[in-house]
């Protein structure tokens, strides 16, 4: 996996901003795969200072999320897509129709699921997808186990995750739904190219084992050195144990 270390948090979001805005000027129509949580609000925010700088237009670009929480209105603030609508949708020229989540209040899980899959290949499969690191070693909802779901499916929250999602619903570990939809692992490595961000000297622990671990599911972010476009951007706080 390619490994690059910057001063601060910040300085990942600058440089890696502009990589994905230089991306998207070399092919507009790219598709992205998206993340929530506390580690891309900065690249988010830098993303929509470019545009607002008219330096990125994102009229033709696509965009997935990796997970969504189940059972919560899609309008809920609490849902991951209201979060990417305060971050990046509200203040760039995504069209609508290109925005596709999963959508957690749905009947029939099972379809949704497929749905997503398909669309995700309608759309000619992920050019570049963008991952948080979970302190437990998850990537989306892709939670540490005995086995691990290749596609998109529904997933069962550990209360280390849940707990790391409470500030989003106002501190409160049980108003945080305990199950979410999430692209599988097979999902996700089908990206062309992967770009895993972690910062804080929280995930260092993990950088360390996804990075000189063996490939285990007990640390689903292990699965990337499998990936041949995978790389690793971190803060200095995160490499602190490499
Ligand atoms: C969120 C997601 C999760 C987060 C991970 C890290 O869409 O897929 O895997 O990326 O939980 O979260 P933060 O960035 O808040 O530490």
């Amino acid at each position: 996996m390619r490994l690059r270390v910057f001063r601060s948090a910040d300085a990942v979001a600058r440089v890696f901003a502009r990589d994905v805005a230089r991306r998207i000027r070399r092919n507009p129509s790219l598709v992205l795969g998206l993340a929530t949580g506390r580690t891309p609000v900065p690249l988010y925010a830098e993303l929509v200072r470019l545009h607002r700088a008219s330096r990125v237009d994102f009229a033709q670009v696509r965009t997935f999320n990796l997970d969504e929480f189940l059972g919560l209105p899609t309008r809920d603030p609490h849902s991951y897509r209201s979060f990417m609508r305060r971050h990046l949708f509200a203040h760039v020229n995504l069209p609508r129709r290109n925005i596709q989540f999963l959508n957690g209040s749905t009947r029939d899980v099972d379809r949704e699921c497929v749905r997503y899959e398909r669309a995700i290949r309608r759309a000619g499969g992920l050019d570049l997808q963008i991952l948080g690191l979970g302190a437990n070693g998850h990537i989306g909802f892709n939670e540490p186990g005995d086995a691990l779901n290749a596609h998109t499916h529904r997933t069962r929250l550990r209360v280390a995750t849940r707990r790391a999602n409470a500030p989003l619903f106002d501190g409160r570990l049980n108003a945080v739904p305990r199950e979410a939809l999430s692209m599988g692992m097979a999902t996700i490595l089908y990206s062309r190219r992967i770009v895993l961000l972690a910062t804080g000297a929280e995930k260092a622990r993990c950088v360390e084992r996804m990075l000189r671990g063996p490939v285990t599911p007990r640390l689903p972010a292990s699965f990337l050195q499998l990936h041949r476009g995978a790389e690793v951007w971190l803060d200095r706080a995160a490499a602190s144990r490499l």
